[in-house]
């Protein structure tokens, strides 16, 4: 079954552990903020329960949640308009998750890069929930019979895996019940790239502050960090193909389109020629005028968690009104007695 037979409803996730940076402002919040109001209906999950498959400090954790709502919400998602909330308190994903758990199998879950990555050489002393992670993932959009899910490049492995997951669910049970969902992986900047290497991803886990704009940095911190950008000496090239072979050029010109809701080859027409010594302070204005709203506006809301905390009980409640009865139904495909009776 296609997505196109579901009603479209919108899902994606972001992992509150901590610094946020460009990259997700530019491959999550500011697209997710974009795609409201545009007749679907878009739900908008801190997933709280994927950043504890690796250790997190409880006190940290707590904050990081309701920093990134606060974030979210400074980004442009209306609390109104989406529903907002902590993965935590809609326990319907981590349910759906111990079903899917019996449906994936283990190659599947190996084969991910990001586990490879994230577990290293050590993968015995990686927790069990790390390896599990894209079942929990699906389970998250799945739930919700999600069609849409906007997303930075590097997830689009783990929303295959969502895709095989719900293929696989519907053909053991011969049953047509979860969508094939689409992933949106759009724009100029579904990839940012490290500030100090054009080869490695904008990471939070960067061990250097230089590598990334958070977005609580202020306007000096954006500026000189957009300043020491890794560069090369040639001027900006006038059309996309000369960006070819210079990955630290393409990435700032990338960002400066996504900044600016313009296309590449718009801001190559208006940059083809310029030096970085005149393009990087342009970058750095624009960047400033962009973020430094952003962060000024999360700092305010963080002054009134309670008020986060109404916020996020409140969205919870509505996801769970949507999560609930898929599972429910999903129970009773898979034959568990007494579902629906909760
Ligand atoms: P996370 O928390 O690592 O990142 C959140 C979002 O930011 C995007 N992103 C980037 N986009 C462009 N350039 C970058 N350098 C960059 N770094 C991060 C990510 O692609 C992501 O969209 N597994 C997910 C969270 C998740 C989820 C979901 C997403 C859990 N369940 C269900 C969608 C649907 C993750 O770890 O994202």
């Amino acid at each position: 079954m296609s997505a196109t037979q579901f009603t479209p409803r919108v899902f994606s996730g972001i992992q509150p552990s901590g610094n946020l940076h460009l990259g997700n402002y530019l491959g999550a919040l500011k697209r997710f903020a974009d795609m409201q109001g545009l007749e679907m209906e878009t739900v908008y999950c801190m997933v709280d329960m994927h950043a504890i498959t690796v250790w997190q400090d409880p006190s940290e954790l707590a904050h990081s949640t309701r920093e990134l709502c606060a974030g979210f919400i400074a980004a442009g998602v209306d609390p109104e308009q989406s529903i907002l909330f902590n993965q935590s308190q809609v326990p319907e994903h981590a349910q759906l998750a111990w079903i899917f758990n019996c449906v994936a199998r283990m190659g599947w879950m190996q084969r991910m890069t990001q586990w490879k990555d994230k577990a290293g050489k050590n993968q015995q002393n990686a927790s069990l929930g790390l390896l599990a992670y894209p079942s929990l993932m699906a389970a998250d959009i799945l739930v919700y019979h999600a069609t849409h899910v906007p997303v930075g490049d590097d997830q689009k492995q783990h929303l295959e895996l969502t895709r095989d997951i719900a293929i696989k669910f519907n053909n053991d049970f011969g049953i047509d019940f979860f969508p094939i969902t689409e992933p949106v992986i759009e724009g100029a900047a579904t990839r940012v790239m490290s500030l100090r290497d054009g080869a490695k991803k904008m990471s939070k886990s960067d061990p250097s502050d230089m590598s990334r704009i958070n977005m609580t940095d202020d306007a000096d911190a954006i500026a000189k960090k957009i300043r020491k950008a890794k560069t090369d000496p040639d001027a900006l090239p006038s059309d996309v193909d000369g960006l070819e072979g210079r990955p630290e050029a393409r990435n700032l010109v990338n960002i400066y389109a996504a900044l600016s809701d313009q296309t590449v080859a718009q801001v190559l027409s208006e940059v083809g020629g310029k030096q970085f010594g005149t393009f990087k302070p342009m970058l750095a204005d624009l960047a400033v005028a962009r973020l430094s709203p952003i962060s000024t506006e999360m700092a305010r809301l963080m002054n009134d968690q309670s008020e986060i905390d109404r916020i996020l009980a409140r969205g919870s409640e509505r996801a769970r009104a949507i999560a609930a009865p898929i599972l429910d139904r999903t129970y009773e495909i898979v034959g568990m007695v007494g579902a629906g009776k909760r």
